[in-house]
């Protein structure tokens, strides 16, 4: 079991409409008020659907993150949002570099740190993804994949905003599958990641940094990935979508 705060995280993608985020977001925050005083939550809708979020978890404690942003405050960038927008709307965090980001619309390493200076700079709290490929998971690249992701996307922060800032694990196998990583499997990258992190921003804030896994978490894998040193907390996808499987994750039982 970690040492640092739990943190569990929904990842709505595009699912949802206003109206219905907001339902599913008033259901959610009826089901975590205890819950809170041990553990972080945070909620991820579509842009679209953040206002009505941010409404309806106002003052519960509940964090509110959109799926990606773009680095600039404003411009001619057609399509985007800015991290000030994002701020005016109320959201505390913000996803990077998601692995569904990196395949389908060509986010790099590069972007993803940009993306992460930008965060801070404007009091956002990235929630940074990284994870391997089936592929690259077979011909055992696992280790030099995630390295090299998080090397690039950290570049440029220091050790306080590592300490603050929130990493997701999660391996591109493992995403809408239904096949999840072991217990054992995401220890090791965890621990992997911590120890690179320990060497290039130190020990202190590689201790407080939460590393989330994300992959498939449902309520009857959650507790056995809870009970691992170095996993702390999850990015759940797919059972977030619906009040009660996400309200059974965020109250996993303690090992
Ligand atoms: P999943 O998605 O829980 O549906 O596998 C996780 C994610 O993409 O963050």
């Amino acid at each position: 079991m970690s040492l640092r705060r739990p943190l569990i995280a929904g990842n709505w993608k595009m699912y949802k409409t206003a109206s219905e985020a907001a339902l599913l977001a008033r259901e959610i925050r009826q089901g975590v008020e205890e819950a809170l005083r041990e553990r972080d939550v945070v909620l991820a809708p579509p842009f679209t659907s953040l206002r009505a979020v941010a409404e309806a978890v106002r003052g519960s404690g509940i964090g509110l993150a959109a799926q990606n942003m773009h680095h600039e405050v404003e411009g001619a960038f057609t399509g985007e949002i800015s991290p000030v927008m994002l701020k005016d709307a109320g959201c505390s965090h913000v996803i990077l570099g998601h692995s569904e980001r990196r395949q389908l619309f060509g986010e790099t390493d590069e972007g993803v740190a940009r993306k992460a200076q930008a965060a801070f700079a404007h009091g956002l709290t990235p929630i940074v993804c990284v994870g391997e490929t089936l592929t690259e998971r077979e011909s055992s690249r696992t280790m030099e994949v995630v390295e090299r992701q998080t090397e690039r996307a950290l570049r440029g922060l220091t050790a306080d905003q590592v300490a603050a800032l929130v990493l997701a694990y999660e391996p591109v196998w493992a995403i809408g599958t239904g096949k999840v990583a072991t217990p054992a499997q995401a220890q090791e990258v965890h621990a992997f990641i911590r120890r690179l992190l320990d060497r290039s921003h130190g020990e202190p804030a590689a201790a407080a940094l939460r590393i989330l896994y994300g992959g498939s978490v449902k309520p009857d894998n959650i507790a056995s990935l809870m009970a691992q040193a170095d996993i702390d907390g999850a990015l759940v996808g797919g059972a977030s979508l619906k009040a009660d499987s996400f309200l059974q994750i965020v109250h996993y039982p303690k090992a």
